[in-house]
């Protein structure tokens, strides 16, 4: 029915190690690798979201082989961008030549990708689009208070970009698990009037990930008819190295690749599992055809998740 057919990713080039940011801040490589996993992340100088956006898009759309006009629908998940009105998604499809989709910013934080993902799926389902764009994009970077420690050295740009084909099989995009928890809205902020912070309750949003998000990436692989053990694949939201093994390790998926991404590009927000995803196709990591685990969660508190088929 659907599929993802093609995958695209771009990260800016200055790379950010943890020593530099000790010059920063009051922290050390030993900290932030024992707490986090992460070692370095990417940080964009000059370009905006909707850069990184088209970057990523552009390079999904050539592997599709897709002409721009069969493009039906564009969405980019953020919550970083600067500029809202025109949408990214309307200056991506400008770029690329897109000449008459639907185009739309989405933000659920860091669920975005997975959210718009579904989103883009049902779409076609619909039949409304025969193929979307689907893309994460974050300059978290600029919405980084790089006086707090506690948080400026979790957060990275980049971007990461899927097309979304009606010409899948049954299973190519597996029913979507989604979801909030209004009750602790106030975890994960991106909050300001003009200048808007990143700033979160660490613990609260650790233990919720590590005690509370197990039986519902399982939820998706059970709606998706896949058993856990069967999973290839497992790309979690890249937020933190000990979150990413502890979902795994509950998960019980002994023969699944697991993306650990944030290791070298920290957490990047709606652009991580796309991000992370494209790595691993990239490098082959995951056959073709074998069911992925893609599951995301963050800010409000959201997740949304769901089993493809690895394209
Ligand atoms: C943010 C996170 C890495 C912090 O790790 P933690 O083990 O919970 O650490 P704490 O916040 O309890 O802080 C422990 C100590 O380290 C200190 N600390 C915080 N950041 C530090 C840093 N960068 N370098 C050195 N010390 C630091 C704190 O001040 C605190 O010191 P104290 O004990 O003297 O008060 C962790 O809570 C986490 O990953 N949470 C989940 C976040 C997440 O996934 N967010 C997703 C948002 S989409």
């Amino acid at each position: 029915m659907t599929r993802i057919h093609a995958l695209g990713h771009y990260q800016p080039e200055q790379v950010l190690t943890n020593d530099e940011l000790a010059t920063m801040v009051d922290t050390d490589d030993t900290w932030i690798r024992q707490r986090t996993g992460i070692a370095t992340r990417h940080i964009a100088k000059e370009e905006s979201v909707a850069d990184l956006a088209t970057a990523a898009a552009g390079k999904a759309l050539a592997a599709s082989g897709l002409a721009p006009e069969q493009i039906g629908q564009v969405i980019v998940a953020t919550c970083s961008a600067r500029d809202r009105v025109p949408s990214n998604a309307a200056r991506v499809a400008g770029r690329l030549g897109i000449p008459d989709a639907v185009t739309f910013d989405l933000n659920n934080g860091c669920a975005g990708f997975t959210t718009a993902l579904a989103t883009a799926d049902h779409t076609v389902r619909a039949g409304a689009a025969s193929h979307a764009l689907v893309i994460g994009a974050e300059r978290m970077s600029e919405v980084t208070d790089w006086t707090d420690r506690s948080s400026c050295v979790l957060l990275g740009d980049g971007a990461g970009a899927a097309i979304v084909s009606h010409d899948g099989p049954a299973d190519g995009i597996g029913p979507v698990v989604w979801g909030s928890d209004p009750s602790r809205a106030g975890a994960v902020r991106l909050e300001g009037a003009w200048q808007p912070r990143f700033g979160q309750e660490g613990q609260t949003v650790f233990r919720w990930a590590t005690t509370e998000l197990a039986p519902i990436a399982r939820l998706a692989c059970e709606r998706a008819g896949v058993a856990p053990s069967e999973l290839a694949g497992i790309v979690t939201h890249q937020a933190n190295l000990r979150i990413i093994e502890s979902l795994a390790r509950q998960l019980k998926a002994p023969d699944a690749v697991v993306a650990t991404d944030v290791v070298h590009s920290g957490n990047t927000s709606a652009a991580s599992v796309p991000l992370a995803l494209a790595k691993l196709v990239e490098r082959r990591e995951i056959p073709i055809g074998a069911p992925v685990l893609l599951f995301a969660f963050g800010g409000g508190l959201a997740w949304a998740g769901q089993v493809i088929r690895c394209p």
